[in-house]
């Protein structure tokens, strides 16, 4: 309980103004999550808002020409993104009369939809109560308890997927995600993070063993 009110405080003292924690649309929500992957968001951010100005809403990504869409995705790579992407919102606007599925259970269906994204979704903009597991997480989970899994190993995801789940406060599943996330891009940083100012480093068992540097474990694959 500590860990999660912590990290929300932290979160709402500290995190950066950015356009898809706004809203609770799926649609933009979904659009920052397929962008950020692999990507920073200072350089995804400016694609961000080109896309939603030249797409407002699901209907009008769907009825785009790839070549148009493929076009403002330059720059970005992983082109299989944007035709996924694509595909998806003709899936949602042609098929789903433009409805989101309402349950991380029923985005997982979707194609280019996977685990993070599906709870990503579900969480940001339905606040239902299921973690982000994402490299960020993998991070501050495996310093401040200490957890030495690779987290290239097979069991990895769901070990930290369970860990991340029974410290989520119910309810407060956009928060935390949030939380969590923006924990591991601004404090708790891979290299050399400045641990004199962490909220959480009266608790943190890597800070206390002093194995920060150490973790978390991932072995050459
Ligand atoms: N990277 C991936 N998803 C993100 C989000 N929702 N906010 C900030 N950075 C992110």
């Amino acid at each position: 309980m500590k860990f999660a009110n912590s990290l929300i405080q932290w979160y709402l003292e500290n995190k950066r103004d950015l356009p898809w924690r706004n809203t609770t649309n799926p649609y933009p929500i979904w659009l920052s999550e397929i962008m950020l992957q692999q990507t920073r968001v200072a350089q995804g951010l400016p694609y961000f808002l080109r896309f939603t100005e030249a797409f407002p809403t699901v209907f009008d990504l769907a009825k785009a020409d790839e070549e148009q869409v493929l076009k403002l995705w330059q720059g970005l790579g992983y082109y299989s993104r944007a035709r996924n992407l694509h595909k998806t919102a003709q899936q949602i606007a042609f098929e789903l009369d433009g409805n989101f599925p309402s349950s991380y259970k029923e985005l997982l269906k979707l194609k280019g939809i996977g685990e993070y994204t599906a709870a990503a979704i579900a969480s940001f903009a339905y606040n239902e109560n299921v973690p982000v597991v994402d490299g960020n997480v993998f991070r501050v989970l495996s310093r401040y308890f200490d957890v030495e899994t690779d987290i290239a190993s097979a069991g990895a995801k769901k070990e930290f997927t369970l860990l991340a789940s029974e410290l989520l406060p119910k309810g407060k599943a956009n928060l935390f995600n949030q939380a969590i996330m923006e924990f591991g891009a601004l404090q708790c940083v891979p290299k050399n993070p400045d641990c004199t100012s962490c909220v959480l480093n009266d608790s943190c068992l890597a800070l206390q063993k002093k194995k920060v540097a150490q973790l978390p474990v991932k072995l050459k694959k």
